[in-house]
């Protein structure tokens, strides 16, 4: 059942587990999202970007979504959500759309300028009702595509914890994305996640944090972050691997793949599966649903 990601991430945060927000593009990744976190009972949030809505239709994806859930999976909490908003407008649209959680990223903004836009967002947010939900990110999580060449200067991105403590109470959001030596996509990230740093956010907040970036952590790595405080991770550089790894062996094997796009496509849904079920058991989400 469709349910407040408020709800899902204020329960991991009280059972000591984290939960996965898994994004998806398309029809078989959903579905295989969907799939795992039934056979593993699993809460789970599925989300998606600006970009996944040009691509898909917003209204057309967040259908593709519920009708899922509704149809495979009715009894298990998920979460619809908004990664990476940008802008007033695409959270308006969502919101309109039906989506009840989203993220307003105004990381690359200057500190007041993120405060103001994310205030915003929340008080449109909250006024429609307790179960929606706001994620803020302060800091800010690095691309691969910007640092491909040099090494990470990663002392500009990181959050501030005495600021963390700041931007909730002035903005009123219900989460927060931090920055800890994570980095979206699979680089060599900070040799060493900043664990004092996470620990002292965490001592000075008392909403869920969300890690970005993090799905190529090796399982210590991430262990170590929930018990340091991490309710939540954003997974999907290593599902699209899953995905493209499956395409790839099919149309590399001396087999000719054939023309059945449900067969090809089927065994890449099944690929994924598996690796969303592997975070679910690693995070300590399955059997919470
Ligand atoms: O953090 C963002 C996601 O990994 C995907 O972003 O859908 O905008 O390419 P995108
Ligand atoms: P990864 O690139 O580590 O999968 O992170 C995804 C993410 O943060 C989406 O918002
Ligand atoms: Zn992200």
């Amino acid at each position: 059942m469709i349910v407040s990601v408020k709800e899902i991430l204020e329960k991991a945060k009280v059972g000591g587990y984290a939960v996965g927000a898994f994004n998806t593009t398309n029809l078989e990744t959903t579905r295989a999202i969907v799939e795992a976190a039934k056979e593993t009972k699993s809460p789970v949030i599925i989300q998606i970007t600006e970009k996944t809505m040009e691509y898909a239709g917003g209204r057309m994806i967040y259908n593709i979504i519920k009708n899922d859930v509704e149809f495979y999976a009715p009894e298990i909490p998920v979460g619809i959500h908004l990664d990476h908003g940008k802008s007033f407008e695409i959270i308006e649209r969502c919101v309109e759309i039906g989506l009840t959680s989203v993220m307003y990223d105004g990381s690359r903004k200057e500190y007041v300028d993120n405060v103001a836009m994310t205030k915003k967002v929340v008080d449109f947010c909250h006024e429609k009702g307790d179960f929606m939900t706001v994620q803020g990110e302060l800091g800010s999580v690095p691309y691969l595509s910007e640092n491909r060449m040099g090494a990470v200067d990663w002392d500009k991105y990181m959050t501030d914890p005495a600021q963390a403590k700041d931007f909730v109470e002035k903005t009123g959001i219900d989460t927060l994305a931090v920055a800890i030596g994570n980095a979206h996509g699979f680089f060599t990230e900070r040799e060493t996640p900043d664990w004092e740093r996470l620990e002292k956010i965490r001592s000075m907040i008392d909403i869920p944090i969300i890690l970005h970036g993090a799905s190529d952590w090796e399982d210590g790595k991430a262990t170590m972050a929930i018990q340091k405080g991490v309710n939540c991770f954003n997974v999907d550089t290593n599902t699209r691997m899953a995905f493209v790894n499956s395409l790839s062996t099919k149309f590399k094997c001396d087999k000719d793949p054939g023309l059945d796009l449900r067969e090809i496509l089927g065994e890449a849904r099944e690929a994924v599966k598996e690796a969303v079920k592997r975070k679910m058991e690693l995070f300590g989400s399955a059997g919470k649903a």
